[in-house]
């Protein structure tokens, strides 16, 4: 086994300095070193996507990045989507309003996907939603209710934008 590395990198806006094995994935790191538990491992193989993060900017799989891949990242998980602790994100309200919510297992792969895809394209149609959520596997809604949620989510950012002007 590889010694700790002290690794150094920005989750969710805060930098954080970690002792941690550099072979171990990233989504062990996050759930099991920081505690970070909404980034959920399903196939361990880069097929569900349940484990996406956004990395340096694009969803990424974490079960895909080791430990010693952070060093230097800047990485944000289901749990720095949000504004702040107390306020959901906008993304995260459409998805309860639209009902787009199951067994859950998937819903945190698709809220990182659906806010990566909304912070580069603020008006995606609904195949740039498809796209944008490909990687990420469903096993109960049947995707119909998750592509309105992130429309939904794609709407109130231009009604929020709207009151704000
Ligand atoms: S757990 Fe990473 S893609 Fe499935
Ligand atoms: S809500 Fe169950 S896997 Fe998507």
């Amino acid at each position: 086994m590889l010694p700790n590395l002290t690794i150094t990198f920005t989750l969710n806006g805060e930098e954080r300095t970690i002792e941690a094995n550099p072979a171990e994935t990233a989504t062990f790191t996050l759930r099991e070193t920081l505690g970070l538990t909404g980034t959920k491992l399903d196939c361990a193989e880069g097929e569900c996507g349940s484990c996406t993060v956004i990395f340096n900017g694009q969803p990424a799989c974490s079960c895909l990045m080791t430990a010693a891949q952070l060093h230097g990242a800047e990485v944000v998980s289901v749990e720095g989507i949000a504004p702040s602790q107390t306020e959901h994100a906008d993304v995260q309200r459409a998805f309860v309003e639209e009902g787009a919510v199951q067994c859950g297992h998937c819903i945190p792969g698709m809220i990182v996907s659906g806010a990566a895809l909304l912070a580069k394209n603020p008006e995606p149609t609904e195949d740039d939603i498809r796209w944008a959520i490909s990687g990420n596997i469903c096993r109960c809604t049947g995707y119909a209710k998750i592509v309105s949620a992130i429309q939904r989510a794609a709407q109130m950012r231009r009604e929020a934008m709207a009151t704000r002007v």
